[in-house]
């Protein structure tokens, strides 16, 4: 079974008001909040198309929410819409309240993101040697992130600084276990909880995974669990397939309660902490994105499309990546550690099959041609402007090529009739045919600077 679909209620609760605490859940269609005070219910947000992840950020009163279908983040205070490009399948999220990002699992392409939280610096924290990572979770206190792995062959949970440093196992899965769910933190104890979907039980270990216990395990509301949080003594959980919010004594386990039926209320703070990314003499410590380190230290970080320099601290335009395509997905990766996206990945549903991909260094755009859809399109290598150019009577197109001289895109393009190179402005405009008569034209590259040199003709090469 797809993990994603195994997904009936996603939960958050942690690091609320000592005044007010409430629960806030989702169940694919709606956001909604239990008052713990009063045991109620409301709507938060109705008519949803399927959320899974929920973040809330106390000093903003900012709620974050990710959509599997829309593949965006938002904001729950102002419905703007924080991340919108190049999300494949966000999952986990994680707000760092201290210094003002937001982290969150990106399960398709395997990797861990982080950004601003207004969604901008956006950047790959953590890539390579990650299988399938699920939830997430932080302590911005010791600048520590943790995430889940559902890798087949060694289920397990990870740690490393918030700014992606000092990477480490603290958990592997033996036994029974096997699919580490929710992941939530208790602040008061400096531990983490997690459930797992394959045992059906609850753990707890300390932030380095020794002082491992089980708290809970064969209960009946914990036949599916699928989230979990932490409010003072308590231990709270979803379970998809009995479709109730459950808690139970953090340690022991005992005390199970549903919690629609009663409700006790234990107060619990968000803790607070210096922020190592607090401007210094009013200067920021970073050009442009700071994340906590380990030890109230904190290390700089760039967003897609700049390098760190040499001082460590500022953050320079660099153009230099591979630009590859695989059938559902263009990605752009650093040179140097290829498993790092340098660009945000595009993928569905603007893409559905993709031969061929090109770039055009000038207005800094890809262009891709898709099989399937038998669509040439095209999109600024920042996510924005995605746009089909050239559409319909496009069969087989598998070769595409960007003549960056006399700015025109040439193609090509058989069926039983027609077996050709085409030809058309970057924008799609005036579509010709340069080549008939071919048997099965497959690939195209260019040499605009020769081609274009040696005979011109109507603004187009013809030494194809
Ligand atoms: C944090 O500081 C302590 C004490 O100075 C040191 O022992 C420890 O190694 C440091 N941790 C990291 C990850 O640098
Ligand atoms: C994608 O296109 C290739 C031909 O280029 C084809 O062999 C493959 O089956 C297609 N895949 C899908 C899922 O349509
Ligand atoms: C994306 O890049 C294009 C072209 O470089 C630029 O015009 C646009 O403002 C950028 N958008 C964002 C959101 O960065």
């Amino acid at each position: 079974m797809n993990p994603l679909y195994m997904i009936l209620v996603f939960l958050f609760g942690y690091c609320v008001y000592p005044f007010k605490p409430f629960i806030i859940f989702s169940n694919r269609h709606e956001i909604r909040r239990i008052d713990l005070h009063k045991g109620e219910f409301s709507v938060l947000v109705p008519g949803l198309r399927n959320t899974i992840a929920l973040d809330f950020h106390l000093s903003q009163s900012a709620l974050y929410w990710t959509d599997v279908v829309e593949d965006k983040i938002y904001p729950l205070t102002s419905f703007d819409v924080v991340i919108q490009y190049g999300l494949a399948t966000p999952e986990g999220l994680a707000v760092d309240w201290i210094a003002g990002n937001i982290y969150w699992v990106e399960s398709n392409l395997d990797q861990i993101e982080v950004a601003k939280l207004d969604g901008t610096m956006r950047t790959t924290l953590l890539a390579g040697e990650v299988e399938h990572p699920r939830a997430i979770a932080l302590d911005p206190r010791d600048g520590i992130l943790f995430w889940t792995d559902w890798d087949a062959s060694m289920p397990r949970i990870e740690a490393a600084s918030m700014s992606g440093q000092g990477r480490k196992t603290i958990h592997k899965e033996t036994g029974n276990g096997g699919w580490p769910n929710g992941l939530t933190v208790d602040y008061l104890e400096r531990r983490i909880l997690w459930i797992d979907a394959r045992s059906d039980a609850i753990y707890s270990a300390k932030y380095d995974g020794s002082g491992l216990i089980e708290v809970l395990r064969g209960h009946e509301y914990l036949s599916h669990p699928f989230a979990v949080t932490m409010y003072g003594g308590e231990v709270y959980w979803t379970d998809w397939r009995t479709n109730t919010l459950a808690k139970a004594n953090k340690w022991t386990g005992s005390s199970r309660i549903k919690i629609l039926t009663e409700i006790t209320h234990v107060p619990s703070v968000c803790p607070s902490a210096p922020n190592p990314c607090a401007a210094k003499d009013g200067k920021d410590p970073c050009s442009h994105l700071c994340l906590i380190n380990y030890n109230q230290t904190f290390s700089c970080s760039c967003p897609h499309l700049m390098k760190l320099g040499p001082d460590r601290r500022t953050c320079y335009e660099s153009r230099q990546f591979l630009l590859y395509a695989r059938q559902i997905e263009i990605r752009g990766v650093d040179i140097d550690n290829p498993y790092y996206n340098y660009i945000i990945s595009f993928t569905v549903p603007d893409i559905d099959n993709v031969t061929v991909v090109d770039y055009d260094a000038q207005e800094h755009r890809i262009y891709w041609s898709d099989v399937r859809t038998q669509t040439i399109k095209r999109a600024f290598i920042n996510g924005t402007g995605v746009e089909t150019v050239v559409s319909a009577d496009l069969p087989n197109a598998h070769g595409l090529a960007v003549d960056w001289v006399s700015r025109n895109l040439f193609w090509t393009s058989y069926d039983s009739n027609k077996k050709q190179i085409n030809v058309a402005r970057l924008d799609g405009s005036f579509k010709n045919a340069v080549i008939q008569g071919l048997d099965k034209p497959h690939c195209l590259v260019l040499h605009p600077i020769l081609g274009y040199g040696h005979s011109p003709k109507r603004g187009i090469t013809e030494t194809l």
